[in-house]
């Protein structure tokens, strides 16, 4: 039996049009060689989730700059040939399954765990300690250089060279990083951010980096090419972080990406979930106003791989896609999952004994298929 659920109706961004509303939310996996170029390995894993029915598949961040943009090690990049040519294999991978994927762009800015003389906005350490599994560096943070208006300049010609090399590796688009407390977000946040240039003060001035990278990785792009953007309240290291001002400030930061030309809008919602981090502190939900604010396609996220949860979202047009995390590493065949009416494997965080790497995942479970059923 095949079950019709809202979550699995298909759905169209631009000229391209997704099987379903399952999205795999982009994660960091750390298994890149260590010159950036992603492997078979990894080839083999993202197509897994195109074979197991997500309607789009979105990549962990990839890295946009040689000098300062990387997070991790081992974290994949798209800045020269070699790096270009892998993700084109992880692309051809992906289509053998009729998948369609989308590539994200990252710069790390003040919360590099890789390089050690990071740059940001305003030379303020960020808040919390360097996240555990990833990088050499673990810690306090460095406080970083402060950008120069120069140097801004290279940060954005990375993100459009990087957008360009997505179009020819085959990508059906890119989304714009500007979540979590890395870089665009540090230029987001009042907090990390005490320019007085253009690119500080007001709310508008601070998503001002975040929108001309749009506008150029759209200008450099073909019109069917997709670039949506990624954007959060909380932060990987300030966990419950919530805009200040509330929708005053949605308001500001959704009209500022639509405006820019963002073909979607991804929030993204991790700790406590979509329940909490989709709504601003006063308790309205920011996915729905996003869509009627701007009227593009939204992404929710956080927690959201309970089935009655997501048909009710899109249902209720709180949001179009969901996307999934976690629970996808250890179901990437989720959406199949769910149209034949079968359990979801738990998520457990027993998965990461040996690493964040997907190769310690596989010695993870093969440890679990060694022990038989419980
Ligand atoms: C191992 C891991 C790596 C992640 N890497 C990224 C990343 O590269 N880019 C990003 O925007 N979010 C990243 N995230 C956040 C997820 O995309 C997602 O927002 C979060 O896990 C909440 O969704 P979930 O409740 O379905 O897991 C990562 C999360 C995990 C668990």
């Amino acid at each position: 039996m095949t079950l019709t659920f809202p979550v699995l109706q298909e759905k169209t961004i631009k000229t391209s049009t997704f099987s379903n509303r399952y999205v795999l939310a982009p994660m960091s996996r750390a298994s890149a060689g260590a010159d950036g170029v992603p492997t078979e390995n990894m080839a083999e894993y993202y197509a897994g989730f195109a074979r197991g029915g997500y309607g789009l598949i979105i990549t962990e961040g990839a890295f946009t700059d040689e000098k300062w943009a990387q997070c991790y090690s081992g974290q994949p990049g798209l800045v020269n040939d070699a790096q270009e040519m892998g993700w084109q294999r992880v692309v051809q991978a992906i289509k053998a399954e009729a998948g369609k994927v989308i590539l994200q762009l990252i710069h790390a800015g003040a919360v590099s765990q890789h390089i050690m003389e990071p740059v940001a906005p305003s030379p303020v350490r960020p808040a919390g300690s360097m996240l555990h599994g990833y990088g050499h560096r673990q810690g306090a943070y460095d406080v970083p250089d402060e950008l120069s208006l120069a140097q801004i300049e290279i940060i954005k010609r990375g993100f459009y060279q990087a957008a360009l090399r997505a179009e020819a590796a085959g990508f059906d688009g890119v989304e714009i990083h500007c979540a979590n407390g890395y870089l665009l977000d540090q230029f987001l946040t009042a907090e990390t951010n005490l320019r007085q240039d253009q690119y500080g003060g007001t709310l508008e001035n601070r998503i001002r980096l975040t929108q001309e990278i749009i506008r150029e990785a759209q200008g450099a792009t073909k019109s069917d090419f997709i670039v949506g953007v990624r954007l959060s309240q909380a932060k990987a290291n300030i966990q419950d972080y919530f805009w200040p001002n509330g929708l005053a400030d949605a308001k500001v930061i959704f009209q500022a990406v639509a405006d820019a030309g963002a073909d979607f809008i991804h929030l993204a919602s991790e700790k406590e979930g979509y329940a909490v981090h989709s709504y601003t502190e006063a308790g309205e939900n920011l996915t729905t106003y996003a869509r009627d604010l701007t009227g593009l396609p939204v992404v929710a996220n956080g927690g959201l791989h309970v089935v009655v949860d997501a048909n009710e979202l899109i249902a209720s047009r709180k949001a179009d896609f969901v996307s999934i995390g976690k629970t996808a590493m250890l179901n990437p065949d989720l959406p199949k999952r769910v149209a034949e009416g079968r359990e979801l494997q738990e998520f457990t965080f027993d998965m990461f004994k040996y690493g964040v790497t997907i190769e310690a995942q596989q010695q993870w479970e093969g440890e679990q298929a060694a022990l038989g059923p419980t």
